[in-house]
């Protein structure tokens, strides 16, 4: 990392700081001296996030929105401007996660993740380049996931958007050659949120369970201080997580043993025997 001014009085807005890695964002943004705009639905858990901020608590901007909800962006966008008259770094983070099989999701489920992991990020991105192009500078981070770059069982409907957003992010990135604009997409691994417990299953149920993988995950806290080092490195793609990480090194050289791996995996086989014995969907 270079030193640590970095972030002293950057306008970072931040989306899906009502929890998990964009809480901690916020959190260790606030203290590098960022001043900040946080975004989520939940209006209740945002003003809790501002007010536990380590420097300045409350200083920051509560903004929320529902990126499912395409239409009113624009002026979500003019009113992000108005409170410092620019923005520095866009953090694309929010994002919901889906629990099952493609033969059991609703058409409508899978159009939910593509507006809110998908179409929504990419909106705002859209919405701010003029300012961008106008400042001469900003950094547009976006957080994917491996799902972004291979698919497993039960979550096709989340791996579509996450896999969307490389193909846009990479097209717009060679479009941005010499702009002073950089894109940063961070590819986290497994990382202790409750992103399961806010998943939903393909009839627009909530999942409600934090999944054990995810209890006994790569702590939030580590993987956002990663994260914050790649955003100051301008870095294009990184990776942060555990020892899953190894499935993308797998993925680029060898794809036919990763399919090979996620065929056989444990969990699948057990899936399969309990269909056998009819305790299984
Ligand atoms: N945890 C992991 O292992 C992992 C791995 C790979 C990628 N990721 C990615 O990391 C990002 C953050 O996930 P997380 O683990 O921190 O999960 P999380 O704790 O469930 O956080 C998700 C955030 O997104 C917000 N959000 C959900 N739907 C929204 C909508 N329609 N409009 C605006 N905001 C919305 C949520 O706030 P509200 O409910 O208040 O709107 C919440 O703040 C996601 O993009 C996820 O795909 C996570």
């Amino acid at each position: 990392m270079k030193s640590n001014s970095h972030f002293q009085g950057k306008v970072i807005w931040i989306t899906g700081a009502s929890s998990g890695i964009g809480e901690e964002m916020c959190y260790q943004f606030s203290k590098l001296g960022a001043q900040l705009i946080i975004s989520a639905r939940n209006v209740g858990k945002l003003k809790r996030v501002n007010a536990q901020l380590p420097r300045n608590p409350g200083s920051a901007k509560v903004l929320p929105l529902d990126l499912e909800k395409l239409p009113e962006l624009p002026e979500k966008v003019q009113k992000a401007l108005s409170y410092f008259g620019r923005v520095d770094i866009l953090v694309n983070n929010a994002g919901i996660a889906v629990r099952d099989f493609v033969r059991n999701t609703a058409l409508e489920i899978d159009q939910k993740l593509m507006n809110i992991n998908y179409l929504g990020p990419i909106t705002l991105s859209k919405l701010l380049l003029p300012q961008f192009k106008k400042q001469g500078k900003g950094q547009m981070v976006v957080i994917s996931s491996l799902s972004g770059k291979y698919g497993v069982p039960k979550l096709a409907a989340y791996a579509a958007p996450k896999h969307a957003l490389h193909g846009f992010y990479e097209s717009f990135r060679s479009e941005l050659v010499d702009s002073g604009i950089g894109i940063t997409l961070i590819i986290p691994g497994i990382i202790q949120t409750e992103i399961t417990a806010h998943a939903v299953l393909g009839q627009g149920e909530n999942y409600g369970k934090v999944e054990m993988a995810f209890k006994n995950a790569y702590p939030v806290e580590k993987a956002v201080k990663k994260m914050i080092g790649a955003i100051q490195q301008g870095k294009e793609e990184f990776y942060v997580g555990g020892a899953e990480g190894f499935t993308l090194w797998l993925n680029r050289f060898s794809p036919w043993l990763l399919r090979r791996f996620i065929r056989n995996h444990p969990l699948k086989k057990i899936r399969t025997f309990k269909r056998k014995l009819g305790i299984g969907k």
